[in-house]
């Protein structure tokens, strides 16, 4: 699966060169500037978990981090992501957010992701990484497509549940982004995106179910068969964003 996905993520990285990057969570969803997850970031060391085009690290550069580092699949991304922060110091990696890379433990201020965790073989393994990275105290924030979105259709202007939101497990689809680039997405419940964090010794501090941005306000929606639509957007969440805290362990 993850050979199989980086192939492909390398053929259409072209599409996704600077979107779902901070300050947006997703598409349509509020953003940080609205919704204010990451609190003070000068001379925060950060990770970014699937960094993609580098857009995000460069957006904590301009908030005053003070280390940026940066994980993903896809060479084609990280040589990218070299371009975009070629300004800035930074350490990139290519190489499966669920595989132990010998990056450092108890080290980040914050890791976050930014539309990217859910592409993970193994929750359980990457959360359990991610906790170790932060040092006691940090923070995780990541965004996600909200679980139950992808079963939302859009049908003359009805919304309809399409499939069954109960079953998990991987979906395998021929073409990404209308190219021929086979990709394996893991499908998740919403329970099963809390319970590992809480699994993994993680604090959850807060879930947001996005709603529209004020970016939209005014913004004339039409009924959408789309995926992402104004539509489906402004009568269900289309991002989940959660944040959780690696708590503090008291020693008597
Ligand atoms: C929508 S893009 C993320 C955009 C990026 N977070 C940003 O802020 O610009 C999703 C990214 O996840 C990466 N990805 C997919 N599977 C991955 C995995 N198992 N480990 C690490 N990265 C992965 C892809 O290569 C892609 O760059």
């Amino acid at each position: 699966m993850i050979e199989q996905n980086k192939k492909s993520w390398n053929t259409v990285a072209h599409h996704f060169n600077g979107k779902d990057a901070l300050p947006s969570y997703g598409p349509f969803a509020q953003s940080e500037d609205e919704l204010g997850l990451f609190g003070e970031l000068k001379n925060k060391k950060v990770l970014d978990i699937g960094c993609g085009s580098g857009h995000s690290l460069a957006y904590m550069a301009e908030k005053g981090a003070s280390e940026l580092w940066g994980v993903d699949l896809s060479e084609k991304q990280i040589r990218t992501a070299e371009g975009t922060l070629k300004d800035v110091k930074h350490h990139l990696f290519c190489a499966p957010m669920e595989s132990e890379i010998g990056l450092p433990k108890q080290y980040f201020d914050v890791v976050y992701s930014i539309y990217a965790i859910g592409w993970t073989s193994d929750l359980s393994a990457t959360f359990g990484l991610i906790h170790n990275y932060l040092k006691p105290g940090g923070s995780f924030i990541f965004s996600w497509d909200h679980p139950l979105y992808g079963h939302l259709k859009s049908q003359n202007g009805e919304l309809c549940l399409d499939g069954s939101y109960q079953v998990e497990g991987m979906i395998q689809y021929q073409n990404f982004k209308g190219e021929e680039a086979p990709v394996i997405i893991p499908k998740r419940k919403m329970s099963t995106y809390i319970n590992e964090l809480i699994k993994a010794g993680f604090t959850i501090e807060s879930v947001i179910e996005s709603e529209v941005s004020s970016k939209f306000d005014g913004v004339d929606e039409e009924v959408s068969d789309r995926y992402y639509s104004l539509y489906k957007a402004r009568r269900f969440p289309s991002t989940m964003i959660i944040k959780s805290v690696k708590g503090i362990v008291w020693q008597e």
